[in-house]
């Protein structure tokens, strides 16, 4: 039964925010000092207490297109009053079709089926899920071992948080999945500090690969799923020749590749999917945040036709695949997507972060000598800023830059631990990015 009893007075939170329980939040500290936020448009958010702060992060990697998109908001209105909610078992709507096949054209070529879930979370485990029943039933049952990368991430459920290789991510959830290994992560400071786009060292991680086939035997290895680069650790941009190399051992042995673009997707990275930049075509593609400019929720998989096809046998009224969500293909998710992409393509919102990364890359580059700050890297419109910890507190002056950011700066910016990510919105101006810059400058003396 439910305890309707007064409850015990709140303690250590000294305002009327205790009963949500926040995501990725340091809640005590939050509710202290709340970054509150009531409105945005284009390049801005609004706070509570009507201050104009400048996103930095997309919101979180989300909203490429910018905020406020009247294009996408009367969609989503219209789309709502027209069809609220439909089944997407067994009955399905045209514009999950439609976006379907946008979604595909867009992919490289031979990566033409879409299968849609709601986050980026649901999108790696799906795509997991897919690699394991494919070889299933393509007759290699033995092939069930699941390979991620150290300081990968891909969500928060069980196949996700498994392959992931953020340590504080895992720690607390037990053993996770059997049967999961990992690639070493990509980075090496000491030959790779300020570089710009694709450091020339570091090939021969890939090449770790052919130790874990060594180890554990290609045939029971179903899939490598790493993220072009590597989003939520930092911004660890992947070395040259790397996912190349990825490819052609996988390939060699019957592992299927997961490119996990939920961050690099729909122009992060100056292309529609990071697959395309590098020339590189992995088995399946993960997508999420860009797809409907954070509008509503949604992700997805883009799944090759060889994959695809070898589900579609036996008899035609059985379920080919017994996996989705109740709001796959949701109707106002289609209607954002589909909005959204008719922005990215009206406005060549791709083709100007290809453009504006060079500018990017060297007005970022400036904040090199700027107290504490050991490395950063940069590549499209994304870049990672590490500053050396305080001692003994590890991810205090990445938390400290956050507030000094969003309370005394009008800037929002991304953290993970002691790193300050830069990934604003793919319309933000040549003048917008040195004001970002400028900012950013300000927030790292500040916590000094
Ligand atoms: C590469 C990658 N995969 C998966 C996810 C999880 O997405 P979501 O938070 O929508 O579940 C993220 C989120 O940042 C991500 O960056």
């Amino acid at each position: 039964m439910l305890d309707k009893s007064p409850r015990p007075a709140a303690v250590n939170v000294p305002n009327d925010l205790a009963a949500h329980w926040m995501p990725f939040t340091a809640n005590r500290a939050f509710k202290k000092a709340p970054r509150l936020l009531a409105g945005a448009k284009d390049m801005h958010y609004i706070t509570v207490d009507g201050r104009k702060i400048i996103d930095a992060a997309s919101g979180m990697w989300c909203t490429n297109a910018g905020h406020g998109r009247t294009q996408i908001s009367s969609a989503i209105a219209k789309q709502a009053e027209a069809l609220d909610y439909a089944p997407p078992f067994q009955f399905g709507i045209p514009q999950a079709f439609e976006l379907a096949s946008r979604i595909a054209d867009l992919a490289p070529a031979g990566l033409d089926h879409v299968f849609f879930c709601n986050s980026g979370s649901e999108a790696a485990d799906t795509a997991l899920k897919i690699a394991l029943a494919y070889h299933q039933i393509n007759g290699q049952g033995s092939r069930t071992r699941l390979i991620g990368r150290e300081r990968g991430y891909h969500g928060v459920g069980f196949g996700g948080t498994s392959v992931g290789g953020i340590v504080n991510n895992r720690k607390m959830f037990g053993t996770l999945l059997a049967g999961v290994d990992h690639l070493p992560a990509t980075y090496d400071r000491e030959k790779q500090a300020f570089t710009k786009g694709e450091p020339d060292y570091g090939v021969h991680f890939a090449d770790e690969l052919e130790r874990l086939v060594n180890l554990h035997g290609a045939t029971t290895i179903a899939a490598v799923i790493v993220e072009p680069m590597a989003g939520s650790t930092g911004v660890l941009p992947a070395p040259k020749g790397y996912l190349k190399r990825l490819r052609e051992i996988t390939q060699k042995h019957g592992i299927l590749l997961i490119f996990d673009e939920v961050i690099t997707g729909y122009g992060r990275l100056g292309y529609a999917f990071a697959a395309e930049r590098y020339g590189v075509l992995p088995d399946m593609i993960t997508f999420a945040k860009g797809i409907t400019n954070g509008a509503a929720p949604m992700g997805g998989v883009i799944v090759r036709d060889t994959i695809h096809d070898a589900f579609m046998s036996g008899p035609e009224h059985v379920v080919e695949l017994t996996h989705g969500y109740t709001y796959s293909a949701h109707p106002l998710a289609c209607a954002a997507g589909l909005a959204t992409l008719d922005i990215y393509r009206d406005e060549k919102l791709f083709e100007r972060a290809l453009k504006l990364e060079p500018k990017f890359a060297d007005a970022v580059m400036t904040l090199k000598g700027q107290p504490n700050v050991v490395d950063i890297r940069t590549i499209g419109l994304t870049a990672g800023i590490d500053l050396a910890s305080r001692p003994d507190l590890v991810g205090k002056r990445g938390f400290d830059a956050l507030n000094s950011a969003f309370h005394d700066n009008d800037l929002m910016l991304r953290i993970a631990g002691d790193t300050l990510a830069l990934t604003p919105p793919l319309i933000v101006s040549e003048e917008q990015i040195g004001e970002i810059v400028e900012k950013v400058a300000k927030v790292i003396r500040a916590v000094a």
